[in-house]
């Protein structure tokens, strides 16, 4: 033997609109707590931002989510708990992200979510829970979660 692998399940859905990808993140959000990390893979328009528009409506933020492709890390707060919604589109690499204060961002006790995670891969933490979006239709979407048992 040279060493333990560990098999993770995935959960997989399938969303036929938008609003069920916000309704799928309203889901999501009732499996965060403080520190958790969800990175969300997926090709543009694939729906990343609809989804953690969804994890902040479950978290209990009413502001507006709006894409960080520019700012890289947004900030939102709750009555009880903040959000970090960081795009690393724009970022090369994990050393880039670690420049711009993210590895503290992710450390911190805040709940981060993270579209185009694969950009800072060995930023994160082994705890996540990743979600990946694959385009089927218009508005048709595979979504398929790892890093937990069940939603
Ligand atoms: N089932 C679905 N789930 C999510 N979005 C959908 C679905 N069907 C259609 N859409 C549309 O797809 C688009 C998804 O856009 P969104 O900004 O969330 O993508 P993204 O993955 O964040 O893209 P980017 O990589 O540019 O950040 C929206 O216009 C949304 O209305
Ligand atoms: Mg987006």
């Amino acid at each position: 033997m040279t060493g333990k692998r560990r098999i993770e399940p995935a959960l997989l859905f399938n969303t036929n609109s938008a609003d069920e990808t916000f309704a799928l993140g309203e889901r999501v959000a009732g499996l965060l707590s403080h520190g958790s990390v969800v990175a969300l893979e997926g090709a543009l328009g694939s729906g990343k931002t609809q989804l953690t528009k969804g994890i902040a409506s479950g978290l209990g933020i009413t502001e507006n989510i709006t894409s960080p492709t520019y700012t890289i890390i947004s900030e939102y707060q709750s009555s009880v708990c903040r959000l970090y919604h960081i795009d690393a589109y724009r970022l090369n690499n994990d050393k880039d992200f670690e420049d711009i204060g993210g590895t503290e961002v992710i450390n911190s006790n805040g709940i981060s979510v993270i579209e185009w995670s694969g950009k800072i891969l060995k930023s994160l933490p082994e705890n996540t829970i990743t979600i990946s979006i694959e385009i089927t239709g218009q508005s048709s979407r595979i979504i398929k979660i790892t890093g937990v048992k069940e939603i």
